[in-house]
């Protein structure tokens, strides 16, 4: 195959080709279709014995292997919807037992045995995470969320004081009635620490006790369970070494939203462990996570050269391509691979909804830049109260626009996927996240990437603890009615980055801090300023 440029045939659109490479399973309610991609059969050919390797390479890590070498982990999300899989009997037992106790814990505070000090049920839930830590939940809850059942949710996942002003906002007059839920699987990270300390000290100044609304979900050990611990808080659930944030949702991290607002968790991991099952198959051509991974292969010369657009036709999916944004460029996106060759590797993936999205990029989709493919996600069932008699049935038009896109997209030589689910609901949005999971799992193997490290991601939050402390450096120079420019400062932090400087000065003026007594902004050698 060649992956130095892209391939510019064109698609065979025929009755043959779509009956040829068509993927369903009656169990699971899936279809899905490859066939408007430009995969041929003599590429599927040629990749047979790189996913004979893949393929070894997940089981493997499936029976508990170190997979994810860099940070010397297993990597074991597929053993939480089938604990018979797990290496060992502790962590058997330990995933039953923590299953159990989420389901009970949720059964009680849904029936008001667990209940505020003034004896009244809880309400709502504030839940603080960030990434992995929050994607989940915010699709479980877009996607599954009835109204008037189970509990309300509340989403802090940013350290934007506007934001966390407006989430409490919603909230204040509910505080007393409100789960606080602290999410963090190492516990040290500082945006969930920013948020939870906010919302602490609102619930402590309206007179409430915080560790009698606060439910940690974290590592056993970490900085966030021995607080949890220490301070007797309601309730601490477990988030084990070997589960990557962003491969979280069927763990405590997604099980307990879903519990808490009513959903079905046995079904949602049961169609994640069927899908898990379909996607073990070692015939590329009967693995729907396999065809997958071939398709993105292919079209973007093994260089992640297309983006993928997500379009499921579904208000409630709409977060689903935030989701799988993070799912596969935090575990594609790598400099290198995994014998320390630059490759500087990664699948971008954007989209919102159809047929929303008609009207607004899918304009340059079918008449610009060759550089994407879709993925189109159809939902069969037209579930709604809606009152169509005499009336145009939307659902016929939904149906037909997706058509229409696929159509016009494929009449424009450009790639599609299309993914058809009979129905959304716990079941199967567990097997379409599953479908997912492996599908990022094997091509990350056949592009030879660690897909469960997240070295970017680190770095981010070590490169900012160290701007964040320079700004309480700063202030700790000026002193009294002194007046200092950037040169005199960069000079007593021995030399440090002017230009990181004229930031932090910036937004310490803006912020009423300090104040400039000479110069302007545009010539930053010019300023003076002195604290307030
Ligand atoms: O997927 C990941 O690993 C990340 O997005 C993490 O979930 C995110 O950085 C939050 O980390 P933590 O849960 O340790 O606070």
């Amino acid at each position: 195959m060649n992956t130095t440029s892209l391939n510019t045939n064109k698609i065979d659109s025929s009755w043959n080709r779509f009956c040829d490479l068509l993927w369903h399973s009656d169990e699971l309610g899936i279809w899905l279709d490859i066939s408007k991609m430009k995969i041929s059969n003599t590429d599927i050919k040629e990749l047979e014995p790189n996913f004979k390797l893949a393929f070894k390479a997940i089981e493997n890590l499936e029976s508990g292997s170190i997979a994810n070498i860099d940070e010397s982990r297993q990597v074991g999300h597929y053993w939480l919807r089938n604990e018979k899989l797990a290496p060992s009997e502790l962590i058997k037992n330990n995933l039953k037992k923590e299953k159990e106790k989420i389901s009970e814990f949720s059964r009680k505070i849904l029936n008001g045995s667990i209940h505020n000090e003034d004896n009244q049920p809880f309400k709502n839930v504030l839940w603080i995470g960030i990434g992995g830590s929050s994607l989940g939940p915010i699709l479980l809850i877009n996607s599954l969320k009835k109204n008037n059942i189970g509990l309300n949710f509340f989403f802090m996942d940013n350290v934007d004081p506007t934001g966390i002003n407006d989430t409490i906002d919603l909230i204040k007059n509910e505080l007393k009635r409100t789960l606080v839920v602290v999410v963090s699987k190492s516990g040290g990270t500082l945006e969930p620490r920013i948020c939870m300390e906010q919302v602490r000290l609102k619930l402590e100044n309206s007179g409430l006790k915080w560790n009698k609304q606060a439910i940690a979900i974290t590592m056993k050990g970490s900085k966030l369970d021995n607080q949890a611990k220490n301070e007797n808080w309601l309730e601490r659930f477990d988030l084990p070494d070997w589960v990557g944030g962003r491969t979280s949702i069927t763990s405590s991290v997604g099980l307990l939203p879903a519990a808490l607002m009513g959903c079905d968790i046995d079904r949602f991991l049961e169609g994640a462990s069927l899908m898990d099952t379909s996607t073990r198959n070692k015939e590329l051509r009967d693995n729907p996570a396999a065809l997958l991974a071939a398709s993105w292969y292919v079209s973007g010369n093994a260089k992640g050269l297309k983006d993928m657009v997500i379009l499921p036709y579904k208000d409630r999916l709409e977060v689903f391509s935030k989701y799988l944004q993070q799912l596969v460029m935090e575990s594609l996106g790598k400099k290198n691979d995994r014998k320390g060759g630059i490759v500087n590797q990664g699948l971008s993936v954007y989209g919102n909804k159809g047929s929303t999205d008609q009207h607004a990029y899918i304009q340059q989709l079918r008449d610009g830049l060759d550089n994407f493919f879709a993925v189109f996600i159809e939902i069969i069932k037209d579930n709604h109260n809606l009152n169509i008699n005499e009336l145009m049935n939307p659902a016929d038009y939904l149906s037909g626009f997706l058509q229409g896109t696929r159509k016009a997209l494929t009449g424009a030589n450009k790639e599609s996927i299309t993914i058809s689910l009979v129905d959304l609901n716990e079941f199967s949005l567990g097997s379409l996240i599953a479908l997912f999971e492996r599908t990022v799992g094997l091509y990350a193997e056949l592009i030879n990437v660690n897909a469960y490290d997240q070295p970017g991601v680190e770095a981010g939050k070590i490169a900012a603890a160290e701007v964040i402390k320079k700004q309480d450096l700063i202030m700790n120079i000026l002193t009294g009615d002194s007046e200092y420019d950037i040169a005199n400062i960069s000079e007593k932090l021995s030399k440090n980055s002017e230009e990181e400087i004229y930031w932090i000065i910036r937004s310490l003026s803006i912020n009423n801090l300090i104040d400039i007594v000479e110069g302007n902004w545009s010539k930053p050698k010019s300023l003076k300023f002195k604290l307030k």
